[in-house]
């Protein structure tokens, strides 16, 4: 079957689904074919914190109104080690704050909304392939309910994820990708607990970096640093929370268990795509770049690509081709500076090696830590950073 749209948008992850909104807003025709169910995109439990910016381009669509209601805005975060807890207040500091809200809700939000618009989303399609992307005719061809499609528009949109097959046709030679392993991964377990914090608290501890995030009033979200090949099965729920509770601790505080309600280890790696456009195919979200979590950058990155092509396509169609040509440029340009900033509390915060020289490595991670937290400098910067930079051209 033939299907005519304007803009064909592959993968029904926080980008893509935003990505429709933002061109809808415009009356730009698209199409967003998904390969899995959505009750298995609802179910994935991802990221959790959103930049100041990041709000913005939601409300500026109105679909703000639940992130508004459930949505917990934070002042600023702890950062915690050898022992004590160093509050790092981003209002105060620079005048900005960050919600907690999380990825599912905000897909969910973006789900309902297309849901009231009855927009055209293809979920459970498979065989997705796009054709055609060195002509100014593509199309992606996919399978869904046992028929085949092929949508035909001006461009196709890569917000297919990590593993998604968009970056994959593009030719070798035409882009280069910057990876990155780390030699740790994050055990993360949702429990039903209330927080025993007001804010999120990062922490690093000889046995390894330790973080309490939440989703709720009612609902905790911690993470554990493991090792990168460590296997769930491998951590019960007392080991767990022994594990938190030692990493985690401070004097005069308490740690509240609950019953946990999902647990899994998420490898971490940082990864850049050389160029987020060829020809009729543009990247964004996790198909160009990956970041690891610490900075809870993921989701945001994904937020500010799909503004800044948004916007580009909106020109586009107005007339002015020029934002769109520029738009991998400016993407990458914010997303190195993302690069950087995960990468530094990354290595910040997590423990790596054993004796002598883990040991060094962790005392210079305490002069850097005192030395962030003694420094006005330094707390506006990390403040900046973590709040979000600017989104250029929207
Ligand atoms: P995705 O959310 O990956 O969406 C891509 C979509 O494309 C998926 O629905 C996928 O099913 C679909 N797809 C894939 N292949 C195809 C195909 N061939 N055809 C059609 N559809 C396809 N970030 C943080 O900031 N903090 C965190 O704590 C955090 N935790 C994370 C935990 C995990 C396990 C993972 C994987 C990521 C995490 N991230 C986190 C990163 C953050 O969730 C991502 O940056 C964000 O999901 C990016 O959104 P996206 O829409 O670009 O990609
Ligand atoms: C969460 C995840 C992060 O990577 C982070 O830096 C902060 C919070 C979360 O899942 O809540």
């Amino acid at each position: 079957m033939k299907i005519r749209t304007t803009v064909a948008i592959v993968g029904a992850g926080p980008a893509g689904l935003l990505l429709g909104h933002l061109l809808a807003a415009s009356g730009i025709d698209f199409v967003i074919i998904e390969a899995r169910s959505r009750e298995y995109i609802l179910s994935r439990i991802r990221a959790g914190v959103l930049e100041e910016s990041s709000v913005d381009v939601l409300a500026s669509l109105g679909l703000d109104g639940r992130l508004r209601e459930h949505g917990l805005v934070h002042d600023g975060i702890y950062l915690q080690y050898e022992g004590a807890r160093h509050h790092v207040d981003f209002s105060e500091l620079i005048g900005r704050t960050v919600t907690v809200y999380g990825q599912q809700q905000v897909v969910n939000d973006l789900m309902l909304a297309h849901d009231e618009a009855g927009s055209a989303v293809y979920f459970e399609s498979s065989d997705v392939l796009p054709q055609g992307i060195e002509t100014p005719r593509p199309s992606v061809d996919f399978v869904h309910g046992g028929r085949s499609y092929s949508v035909d528009a001006d461009f196709v949109i890569g917000a297919d994820g990590f593993h998604g097959v968009c970056r994959s046709i593009i030719p070798s030679g035409a882009i280069t990708s910057y990876q990155r392993e780390y030699p740790f991964a994050w055990l993360g377990i949702l429990a039903d607990v209330p927080p025993s914090t007001d804010e999120l608290i990062y922490a690093l501890h000889p046995e390894g970096f330790a973080m309490h995030s939440m989703r709720s009033p009612a609902v905790s979200r911690l993470y554990l640093q493991v090792e990168p090949d460590d296997d769930i099965a491998n951590w019960s729920d007392e080991r767990i929370w022994e594990g938190l509770h030692e990493r985690l601790g401070v004097a005069g505080w308490t740690l509240r268990e609950g019953e946990i309600t999902e647990k899994s280890i998420t490898p971490m790696r940082s990864f850049v795509a050389s160029t987020l456009n060829h020809g009729a195919l543009f990247l964004v979200g996790d198909a160009g770049h990956i970041v690891p979590p610490t900075g809870a950058k993921g989701l945001n990155a994904a937020i500010s690509d799909v503004a800044m092509l948004g916007a580009a396509l909106s020109s586009y169609y107005a007339g002015d081709a020029g934002p769109l040509a520029g738009y991998s440029e400016r993407a990458l340009s914010r997303q190195w500076k993302t690069q950087y900033f995960s990468r530094w509390m990354t290595e910040m915060l997590h423990t790596t090696g054993t004796g002598a020289e883990a040991q060094s490595r962790y005392r210079g991670q305490v002069g850097q830590l005192d030395y962030v937290t003694g420094s006005r400098f330094a707390l506006q910067a990390l403040a900046e950073q973590y709040t979000g930079l600017p989104i250029e051209g929207i």
